[in-house]
């Protein structure tokens, strides 16, 4: 695609057809075809997504796919499986698909098969994680390990944070998973006053092991190990690593024997497939870490061969470029309706925004359109009593994707059937509305006078025509969460070609990045700054003030 993508037929097709259709009300829509349900929504496997509510009709379909097809994402697809560099600015392979692929299929990168390597590295973890969990590998002083704590910070804390939650049913009893990632000191001084020295183990998970934040708390964590009685030799059977990077983990003091490794064509919000995912596995056991990298690989499978107008990613990344670029949509909420998933927005939240908020194109040359929108989310039905009041009656389009399990882990009572009557009630309601014509019957038949009808009827008016997906599944398994993140991911990569963006860099962090380096350095001395603009030297020397007192 080019940096004239709007100028492109599918483009411009799709504006007109815009145009056409932007009026259209849902409502109207599941009024005229019975059918809708039936037409616009997909399986795989136990998971349903039902995208019938959205502001489309069959030919808006057509035409999103005849984008994609033009942006050649069958080809990108099959470029991204084939260990081709298609992380251009750091020329990388992208191949995180390669840690799940449970099947016999080699995947390459530079002409070699990295599946012997992935296996090497899951037996790796497996014969640890199983003396971990059996109580056989023990800390300095012979108890077994009663505490995992995961020092790591955005893609090498997020996943493995989001998946500990997401399928607590399945932890482990005695180990107690935590996780640090602020430089704060307050995340790490209250994670240490809750673990044992004697029976903590730390992974110090980095990709590049070098991130300030990681290596900050990770040396603090060491001091404290030290300052608690743990010795030099100790430290052996306390902490490990998982990164890219051997020679920094072995100047950090971890035996290289306890180095989990990954590789550069992982990128670090892809990588909880990986070694990363460790403290995953620790905590569920290998065998239910790989099941969720078969969820993860079946879904892999689906995106591979399913054609674009089943695609279940396809269709969801699909759906959000209609919006974002015809509708204007600045955001999209992701709303579990299922407490274990709490993490998962916070996880998209990196995984989307890091992909492709990004403003030039593959080429390098500015964008015209919008790209990425800010995710955002909270469970259901906490954010209906915090923010959906904006989502139905905001002036702002902000398309949601719902999701919830059909059965709970935990049932009791009517507990479940409420929280998913919920689920149906919000999105049956963002779509349909509510009429001045239905508020005025309903007030009146409440016995108000006409006045007060009058004045009150508009606020309680509901546009309805807020698109929403819903996805249901049967229950929150490893499995199911496999495919749920990997749809996810591949939404993302899909929307990332049609944008014609490179989703796998983030060279945005890195500024803020630079500037905290030498601003660190400044605060060491104790004199006032003057080289910053006035704004930046105000608050440096403002705190260097009040830190003194
Ligand atoms: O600063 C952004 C980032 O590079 C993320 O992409 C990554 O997930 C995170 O930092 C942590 O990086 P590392 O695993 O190398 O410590």
């Amino acid at each position: 695609m080019s940096n004239a993508l709007p100028k492109t037929l599918p483009w411009q097709a799709l504006e007109a057809h815009h145009e056409a259709v932007c009026d259209l009300h849902m409502r109207e829509l599941f009024r005229q075809d019975p059918q809708r349900f039936q037409r616009f929504s997909l399986q795989f496997e136990d998971i349903l997504l039902d995208y019938s509510k959205n502001r489309i009709t069959a030919e808006t379909r057509d035409l999103l796919v005849e984008l994609a097809r033009a942006a050649l994402v069958p080809q990108w697809r099959d470029r991204m499986f084939a260990g081709e560099r298609i992380n251009t600015t750091e020329d990388r392979a992208v191949l995180h698909v390669a840690l799940r692929n449970r099947g016999d299929r080699p995947m390459w990168v530079d002409g070699e098969d990295v599946m012997p390597r992935v296996r090497r590295v899951l037996s790796h973890m497996g014969d640890f994680v199983a003396r971990v969990r059996s109580g056989q590998w023990t800390g300095h002083t012979g108890r077994p390990i009663q505490h995992v704590v995961n020092i790591g910070i955005g893609g090498s804390d997020l996943g493995p944070l989001m998946v500990c939650e997401a399928l607590k049913p399945y932890a482990h009893e005695r180990l107690q998973m935590h996780f640090v990632s602020n430089v704060d000191a307050t995340h790490l001084t209250r994670t240490l006053a809750q673990v044992d020295p004697e029976t903590v183990l730390f992974v110090i998970a980095s990709k590049t092991f070098t991130t300030q934040e990681t290596l900050t708390n990770a040396h603090s964590a060491r001091r404290w190990f030290l300052e608690q009685g743990g010795s030099e030799a100790a430290i052996a059977r306390h902490f490990v690593a998982v990164s890219t990077h051997r020679e920094a983990v072995a100047a950090f003091g971890i035996d290289p024997a306890n180095m989990f490794e990954f590789w550069d064509w992982v990128g670090g919000r892809y990588s909880l497939w990986s070694a990363i995912g460790l403290s995953i596995a620790l905590s569920l056991g290998m065998a239910h870490f790989e099941a969720l990298l078969d969820g993860a690989h079946a879904m892999d499978e689906h995106f591979r061969a399913a054609p674009l107008e089943e695609n279940m990613p396809v269709i969801l990344a699909l759906l959000g470029v209609w919006y974002v670029n015809f509708f204007g949509a600045r955001s999209h909420a992701i709303l579990p309706y299922d407490q274990y998933l709490h993490r998962f927005p916070a996880y998209f939240q990196q995984g989307d925004m890091e992909s492709n908020g990004k403003s030039v194109d593959r080429q390098g040359r500015r964008v015209s359109w919008h790209t990425g929108p800010a995710i955002w989310g909270e469970p259901g039905t906490n954010g209906q009593h915090a923010f959906y009041q904006l989502i139905h009656q905001g002036t702002q389009l902000i398309p949601c994707d719902f999701l919830a399990p059909c059965l709970s882990h935990h049932p009791l009572g009517e507990h479940h059937a409420i929280l998913l009557s919920n689920f149906f009630a919000q999105t049956e309601a963002l779509m349909r509305g509510k009429t001045l014509e239905e508020c005025r019957e309903e007030m009146l038949a409440a016995g108000m006078s006409e006045a007060q009808v009058q004045a009150l009827a508009p606020h309680r008016v509901f546009e309805g025509n807020r698109p929403t997906n819903s996805i249901l599944f049967k229950r929150l398994t490893p499995r199911t969460l496999g495919s749920l993140i990997a749809l996810y991911e591949h939404k993302i990569f899909v929307q990332g070609v049609i944008w014609n963006v490179n989703s796998f860099d983030q060279w945005g962090v890195e500024l803020g990045k630079q500037l905290a380096r030498t601003v660190l350095r400044e605060l060491r001395d104790p004199d006032p700054v003057a080289g910053h603009d006035a704004s930046t030297n105000g608050l440096i020397n403002y705190y260097k003030r009040l830190a003194r007192e």
